[in-house]
């Protein structure tokens, strides 16, 4: 499953760790660039067409974040997964559970997808503190796009009330 080789200064037990918590980190990229397309097609009512256009972008730029996770998985001397199979298998967390619905449903329903998508990545950020910068720093710049892509899911979900806080 692995290479005899890792990057310079990273030892081979420590590349294995990163690689596994990648591994979980892909699967959840490429679940969400997936799901994201879903509800571009499926979701109905008012708001559709700026829901509608603002997903594919995210669907882009999620894509190329799950491209990032598995080539430097790959560079660190490991195999990365993306088979469908493999991510229904290893997954965590049930499949997105809307067909066609309004607009509010689906945002309701991305919003709780993204809480789980960051917070799972803060996690390994966390971890590799103590693991790997380098790593670390390609799921930084991801959270801070991710949690962008949240705040724009979530004012479709604000009535303009008091803010929280
Ligand atoms: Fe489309």
């Amino acid at each position: 499953m692995s290479s005899s080789y890792s990057v310079p200064g990273l030892s081979q037990d420590d590349a294995k760790r990163v690689a596994e918590t990648l591994q979980h980190r892909l699967y959840a990229l490429l679940d969400l660039h997936l799901t994201l397309k879903h509800i571009h097609w499926n979701v109905v009512g008012p708001n559709f067409i700026a829901v509608h256009e603002m997903l594919d972008p995210h669907v882009d730029s999620v894509r190329a974040m799950a491209d990032a996770v598995a080539e430097r998985i790959a560079t660190l001397g490991h195999v990365p997964q993306g088979t469908p199979g493999s991510i229904v298998q290893e997954r965590s967390w049930d499949d997105y559970a809307l067909g066609r619905a309004p607009t509010q449903e689906h945002m309701a329903a991305l919003d709780r997808v993204y809480t789980g998508v960051i917070g799972d990545h803060r996690e390994a950020i966390a971890e590799f503190d103590a693991l790997d910068l380098v790593t670390q720093d390609l799921l930084i710049g991801q959270v801070e796009t991710l949690e962008l892509y949240q705040w724009f899911v979530r004012a479709h979900l604000d009535d303009g009330g008091e803010a929280a806080g």
